[in-house]
């Protein structure tokens, strides 16, 4: 069975002070969790405060973002052996976001999944459809290509440090979440593009995390799909309680479809 792995997205939230305020609670509330792996991604500015802070616990540290040069004159950028000096472990690679206001190409994002591996970094990579693309049913096919995109020129053995979340634009920060049926469909075709594409055993550890508008209400219906590997939570991952929550109620016990 497939570990499940809960990751938040602190997104542009936080100064150091309030980070470490935040993960100080979170290590105390969530140090008996050993079913599940717990990542927490805040803002550059608050990685190695808060890499130490976790040092020692059961939550891991991530970055939300990189590029893929390793130094240089690349004012405002950051690289993944920056990342690794301040302990990060994991990185969200092509988030919407980042996609959508940065305008972030497949081909960025597969650059950067490189430079991730190559230092060592666990890539976080994301993908989903907006909300027109659904309506006008292009879904598989939004995702067909940003799968393929990011995964070009990778080994089935890079696939075993990868985790892919299924992140759909109209249900980020929305408050609306793909039903648990929505969702399962889409992570089942991306396990079968990797079966395709890496063979069966790549895509039977392969874990694919759910993000958009996920809660502590609604995840264990999320996570008993036979696809749903996880979560990748944005607004819920602010507070501790709604994280704690989602953590606890995302723990084995609830994966009753296996
Ligand atoms: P949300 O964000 O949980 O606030 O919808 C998810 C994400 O952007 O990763």
């Amino acid at each position: 069975m497939r570990k499940p792995i809960i990751a938040g997205n602190w997104k542009m939230h936080k100064t150091v002070t309030e980070s470490l305020n935040l993960v100080r609670q979170l290590t105390m509330e969530l140090k008996d969790v050993k079913d599940a792996d717990i990542v927490i991604c805040p803002v550059f500015t608050a990685l190695h405060a808060v890499g130490q802070a976790v040092d020692g616990s059961n939550i891991r540290l991530g970055a939300q973002n990189l590029f893929w040069e390793e130094q240089g004159a690349f004012t405002g950028e950051i690289s993944a052996l920056m990342l690794k000096d301040v302990h990060c472990e994991y990185v969200i690679i092509g988030h919407s976001e980042r996609r959508n206001i940065f305008k972030e190409t497949n081909e960025d994002v597969n650059r950067k999944i490189k430079a991730a591996l190559q230092a060592g970094l666990l890539p976080i990579v994301c993908v989903g459809e907006r909300l027109e693309e659904r309506k006008s049913d292009k879904t598989f096919e939004v995702v067909h290509e940003q799968v393929h995109g990011a995964l070009e020129d990778l080994s089935a053995d890079d696939l075993e440090s990868i985790i892919i979340a299924y992140e759909p634009v109209w249900a980020i920060g929305t408050g609306v979440n793909a039903s648990p049926k929505q969702a399962q469909e889409v992570h089942a075709y991306i396990r079968k593009i990797i079966a395709d594409n890496f063979g069966k055993n790549a895509a039977d550890v392969l874990r694919i995390q759910y993000g958009g508008s996920v809660k502590a209400e609604n995840i264990a219906e999320l996570i008993s799909q036979p696809d749903i590997d996880g979560a990748l939570v944005g607004g819920a991952s602010l507070k501790v309680e709604l994280f704690a929550g989602i953590i606890k109620n995302a723990l084995p016990e609830n994966k009753d479809a296996e």
